[in-house]
Formats: C-alpha cells, structure tokens, sequence
C-alpha cells in the first residue's frame, strides 16, 4: 500500500511530528484555557486535534462552520452532535427548559439523525437553549470539548452572531473549546482586534510546516529505495508544506513501485501532478485580472512585487492582499505562490 496520504486526516503511521504542538495543546485542555489554531490550509491542523483528542476520553463535539448555513442552523448542528454523543435519557432531562422543543428525524436513506425547529421560532431563544444544554451535559469531572472548525465563518454566519455566541460562551465553565481556522488574517482579526467580541478569547497557536529534518526521515524511511536524494528533492519542491509534499511523495512512490522509474523520477512526478491539474490553473488563471496575474508572474520569477518599478505599490499590495484572502498566496519569511504545482504551471507554461 502507498504510505503517504493527502488530502484527509492522517492518523497513525501517516502521521508524523507534531510533538511538541501536542504536547502543547494537551496542556491547555487541562485548563480552563480555550486554544485557537491557526495555520495556512492543509498544514495538518485537523489531523492535529484529532490526534490531541484521540488520546482523551473526554467527551467531544464537534463542528464546521463552514457547513452552518444560519443561527438556526448552528443550533440544530450543535443539538444533532449532543444527541449522538450523549444518551437521551440524560438529555432529554436537561432539555427541560427549552422554550422551543426541537423535532429530531432519522432520515430513512442516510439512518442519519435531523433536527429542525418550527419555522416560526426566534433564532437568539434556540440559541441560548442549545448553548445552555452544552453546560448541562458538561461536568467537572467528565469535561466536554468542543472543536469548531473554519471559524473565520462566524463573522459571515449573521450580522452579530459572534457577538450573541461569545457573550453566551463567556459564562461556560468545565469545558475548552478548541477553534480552528485557515483564513489567517481574519482570524487575526476575530482574536486580536481590540474591537473584536472574540478579542484575546484564547491561547493563540500558529501550526508550522512539519520541520525539515523529519519530513526528510518521514519520506526516506517510506520510499521503495529508501533514497535521501529522492526524498530531499521531494522537499525542495515542496518546501516542507504537509499536504503538498505528501501528494508529491505519494506521485514518486508510484512511479518508483509501479513503473519502475528511477531516473529523475521526482520531475516527472512533478510533471504528472502538474498535467493532471492543468485544466484546473488553466481555468484558475482565466478568471485572475491582469494586475494578479502580473503580481503572480513576479513571486514566480522570484521579485517581490512590492519592489517592481512596472506597478503602483499600492496595486501590488492590494493585490497581494485579495489574493491572500483567497488563499492563492501566503506569507510566511516573504510571500509565495501557495500551490507549487500551479507555481510550477505558471512557470511553464506562462513564462516561455
Ligand atoms: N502530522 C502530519 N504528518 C504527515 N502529514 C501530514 C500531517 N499533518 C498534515 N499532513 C498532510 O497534510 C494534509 C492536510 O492535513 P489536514 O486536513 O489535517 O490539514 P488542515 O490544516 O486541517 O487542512 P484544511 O485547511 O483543509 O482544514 C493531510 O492529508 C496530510 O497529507
Ligand atoms: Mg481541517
């Protein structure tokens, strides 16, 4: 079987690193503390928690808002996962001050469990019902966790939605949330805007790229030929990003194992990926204007765009900025195009 993973949660022997961040995280559950974890996407910050959460037996709920289309909805959400998670008897008993009782429906083709509410019911009273039952069936000797991931998306959810949600969360005692999010500068915003209603809510942590040394033992150990030149090569294309290099690594383990290819074998793997995505960067770049197509050409080519004589720095950063927000860059020492197999694609087959 190919020992490397993308795209989902790696687990077990797909998973690598990460000690001194669990360490760390494991910590802060053992405190009234809440955590707050921040990286680019797809650095691992999922396959983090589940990790971290794995090892506990404490009860956890867990949520993305990303897939919560209202308030509503997030009650009903946050209900759902209580009632899979905790017997009936214990919350049925707790849901006795509820001035609005939910319909729960088992959804006959999935088996799956719904809950939904009369359409006339005022969203901010299921709110406060449902937050008030998480501390009911939370207890200082049996801790709940609760996980909200993409939580950037609580400013889109409604207009002063994070502003009803923190006040209601602020009272709660015996339980940590941990809040995930991959859209770094608004989640800067929501934790570190003195404005915010979220201001300083939790422990901040930013998840790194795995460290270099252990990625390289990770990949060599795992490689048909257990070569360090290969594995080396695999990271110098991929810069250590998590997901990234694993897709790449998985590429060569096929290539090496299947087809028999030695020589050169992370290029070409390169340019299989690349191939493979074409029609997606093609449609990518399409739908870019000039000004971010320009700015992208020069991160290619290695020029900060802040420093070019041919556009306004005031374009260029602006640029810079939409194209952060929409995750086609990041930040990191300076900025870099955050896909480097689009890099890649840009390179060939823009700057002929
Ligand atoms: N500790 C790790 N060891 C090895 N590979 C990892 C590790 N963490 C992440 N990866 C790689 O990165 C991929 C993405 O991981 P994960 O889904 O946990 O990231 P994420 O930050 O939650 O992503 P998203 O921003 O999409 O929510 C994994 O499928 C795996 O290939
Ligand atoms: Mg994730």
């Amino acid at each position: 079987m190919n020992p490397f993973k993308f795209g989902t949660i790696v687990e077990g022997d797909f998973f690598t690193d990460r000690v001194a961040e669990t360490a760390q995280l494991t910590q802060k559950l053992n405190s009234e503390n809440h955590i707050v974890l921040i990286s680019p996407r797809r650095y691992g910050k999922s396959s983090l928690v589940q990790r971290v959460l794995s090892q506990t037996n404490r009860p956890i709920l867990q949520l993305d808002l990303q897939y919560v289309l209202s308030v509503d909805d997030f009650a009903a959400q946050l209900l759902r996962t209580i009632f899979k998670r905790f017997p009936m008897e214990k919350v049925r008993h707790a849901m006795s001050h509820f001035r609005v009782i939910p319909m729960i429906s088992s959804n006959p083709v999935t088996g799956a469990m719904e809950v939904s509410f009369q359409p006339t019911a005022n969203s901010s009273v299921l709110l406060e019902d449902a937050m008030a039952l998480v501390d009911k069936v939370t207890s200082p000797d049996n801790r709940l966790i609760i996980v909200l991931d993409e939580f950037q998306e609580v400013t889109k959810i409604k207009k002063g939605f994070d502003k009803q949600l923190r006040s209601l969360m602020q009272h709660q005692k015996n339980l940590n949330y941990i809040l995930l999010g991959s859209q770094e500068s608004m989640m800067e915003a929501i934790f570190e805007k003195k404005t915010s209603p979220f201001y300083h809510f939790g422990q901040m942590i930013r998840l790194p790229k795995i460290p270099y040394e252990d990625f390289l033992t990770y990949i060599t150990e795992r490689l048909p030929n257990k070569s360090t030149q290969v594995a080396e090569e695999i990271l110098g294309f991929s810069a250590c990003h998590p997901y990234y290099t694993q897709q790449l690594s998985s590429q060569v383990w096929e290539m090496m194992k299947y087809q028999k290819i030695n020589d050169d074998v992370v290029r070409k793997a390169v340019d299989a990926l690349v191939s493979m995505h074409d029609l997606d960067y093609e449609r990518l770049w399409q739908n870019l204007n000039r000004t971010d197509r320009f700015t992208l050409k020069q991160l290619v080519l290695n020029r900060q765009p802040l420093q070019n004589r041919n556009q306004a720095t005031s374009t260029s950063y602006s640029s810079l900025l939409r194209m952060i927000k929409s995750g086609l860059i990041v930040r990191s020492i300076h900025y870099e195009v955050e896909d480097p197999f689009f890099r890649q694609w840009i390179s060939q087959n823009i700057l002929q």
